[in-house]
């Protein structure tokens, strides 16, 4: 069966249903070997996959492991995003929802490369438990409201065995592989609703627009075939969203933002964004305003305490967190307008400088089109190790303004 599937996928042939289905299964049994399933990787890679068939493939993979199910009195909306840098929207936008009402269920990952994982940020709250069991799990969502908490092992786990052998083979970016890896993972999550946040740019794993537009539909398609709402952002990740780049230290900047601090423009937008399209999805009317009320009364950052509370951290332990002491500054070196920062470069040194201290990482001063003098501050690296040089290198300058880049490109 298996190798008339890869001659027929090699050929460019849509598979059906049925073989898909026993594909996963024969792969999950170990009757079909890693060998078998790269080349068949390989042949999506290079033939893609029709709707049906990312559709196929996803029902299987959740059919490989446990699934959570929620009353459909209770909608729960769940969010993703594709991975980026200073990416804090799920720490803001998670609270921010369930403040106004609407159950949110969020599974996370860890950092993945040189972008970030929400579970790696929650974990230095002090006390603060990622791990909880399924039934803690929902049971927080129908109490508090929300809940974050990391991936279990039980769900999906032929994804977890298929992403580790793409990984290795060079068979990531395949449209149809990344919609069922990732819309399997938010079906066995058992939400009635997911908004996806599809990066675009040098610093995501689709760099180009058409590519990223294309994700996002297949995404929002897939998961209509199980009967879930879906919508998808196309957003800009060509420099860091946030001002912070680390672990703990975007956990402090989502602190502030929630408690009502000053807020870079550009992860206000990104937040509000996403959790506009979160409460539309739970027929909120007027899901931008209900999402600002929320913000400015204080419930969000309330909620967020509760959550964290909820978990086993505390509001002492959040409102305790400071960036470490350790500064090293870094300025412009001459004149001129910011027209590029290396996203992929400050994660990779943040993730470094995060690792011994959760609260070391980078903060950015200007961003893409700044226009600086000399001296004016461009961003601060915090730790003990942290690197002034590797920080000032991921910053260019340039004589001329850079053309403005809005943050969201396509909305499905
Ligand atoms: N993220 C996922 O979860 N799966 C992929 O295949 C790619 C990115």
């Amino acid at each position: 069966m298996m190798r008339r599937a890869i001659e027929r996928k090699r050929e460019g042939d849509a598979l059906d249903d049925a073989t898909w289905e026993a594909t996963i299964a024969a792969y999950m049994d170990g009757t079909v070997d890693d060998a078998q399933m790269a080349a068949l990787a390989m042949a999506c890679v290079w033939r893609g996959l029709d709707r049906s068939e990312a559709a196929a493939l996803t029902r299987a993979m959740v059919a490989s492991g446990a699934s959570l199910q929620y009353p459909r009195e209770l909608f729960v909306v769940d969010k993703h995003s594709s991975g980026g840098v200073s990416d804090i929207v799920s720490l803001v936008a998670v609270p921010l929802v369930a403040a106004c009402g609407v159950k949110v269920a969020k599974l996370s990952g860890r950092a993945l490369g040189h972008t970030g994982g929400t579970i790696d940020k929650l974990e230095t709250i002090a006390g603060l438990r990622t791990t909880l069991a399924m039934d803690a799990f929902t049971a927080q969502v129908e109490r508090v409201g929300c809940a974050i908490a990391a991936q279990s092992e039980a769900f999906v786990p032929a994804d977890k065995r298929l992403y580790r052998l793409r990984d290795h083979t060079a068979t990531v970016p395949s449209i149809g592989l990344i919609a069922a890896s990732i819309v399997s993972k938010k079906v066995a999550g058992g939400a009635h609703a997911f908004v996806f946040d599809v990066k675009c740019g040098t610093a995501a794993f689709m760099r180009d627009v058409r590519q990223a537009t294309e994700l996002a539909q297949t995404l929002v398609a897939v998961s209509q075939q199980f009967g879930r709402r879906a919508r998808a952002v196309v957003s800009d990740m060509s420099e860091p969203l946030g001002r912070s780049i680390g672990t703990g230290i975007e956990v402090i900047e989502a602190r502030d933002f929630l408690r009502g601090e000053d807020a870079d423009a550009r992860v206000r937008d990104g937040c509000l964004q996403i959790a506009t399209e979160m409460l539309a999805l739970a027929g909120v009317s007027d899901p931008r305003a209900t999402a600002l009320g929320a913000l400015r009364s204080g419930a969000a950052y309330e909620k967020f305490i509760e959550m964290i509370e909820a978990q086993g951290g505390s509001r002492a332990a959040l409102e305790a967190m400071r960036v470490t002491a350790r500064a090293h500054e870094v300025k412009a070196s001459h004149d001129g307008f910011v027209t590029a920062i290396d996203a992929v470069a400050l994660g990779h040194a943040a993730r470094e400088w995060s690792t011994n201290e959760p609260t070391g990482g980078i903060r950015v001063a200007m961003r893409v089109g700044a226009r600086v003098a000399k001296g004016d501050l461009l961003a601060v690296a915090y730790g003990a190790h942290a690197s002034a040089k590797r920080v000032a290198e991921a910053f260019m300058l340039g004589g001329e303004a850079p053309a403005a880049r809005p943050l969201a490109y396509a909305t499905i």
